[in-house]
């Protein structure tokens, strides 16, 4: 019987442990609330109505036949973003969208550049191992 109530103060310790650090840890996420505007969040469904995830990454994830777009809309201007997805190049098709289509993906581009950098170079690794960007 004693045996019990030490396995039950276990269990009880353990649980308690468990649920306060969940607690801590979901409670002090660095996640901030970023505001996607309407013609964002369309852009959002053009990128996957095209699968432009196909050829490009997003933050380092996709294929790679052609380069990351996390943060295209702050190295490129919105020229030179917008003909290549009306145009296209020998390597990347010409995908004809509108120009609704397309002032909707850089929107979508442009929210997504403001979420982070995706290159790795440019990231601090600090003392506690988590990333600095
Ligand atoms: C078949 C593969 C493929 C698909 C699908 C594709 N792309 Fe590309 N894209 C490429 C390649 C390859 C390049 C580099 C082309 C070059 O430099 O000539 C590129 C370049 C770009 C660039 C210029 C990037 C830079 O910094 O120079 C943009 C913007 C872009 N693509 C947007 C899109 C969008 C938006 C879509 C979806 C509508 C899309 N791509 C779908 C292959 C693709």
């Amino acid at each position: 019987m004693a045996f019990d109530k030490q396995r039950f103060i276990i269990a009880i310790s353990l649980l308690t442990a468990f649920l306060s650090y969940s607690f801590y840890i979901y409670s002090s996420l660095p996640v901030k609330d970023y505001h996607i505007s309407e013609q964002s969040n369309n852009g959002k469904m053009v990128w996957q109505k095209y699968n432009c995830i196909a050829c490009h990454q997003l933050y380092g994830l996709g294929g790679y036949l052609g380069p990351d777009l996390t943060n295209v809309y702050g190295i490129r201007d919105t020229y030179y973003i917008r003909s290549f997805i009306q145009n296209g190049t020998n390597i990347m098709p010409a995908f004809h969208l509108s120009d609704k289509e397309t002032t909707e993906l850089i929107s979508f581009f442009k929210t997504i550049n403001e979420t982070g950098s995706s290159d790795p170079r440019t990231f601090t690794i600090q003392p506690n191992g988590t990333i600095k960007q």
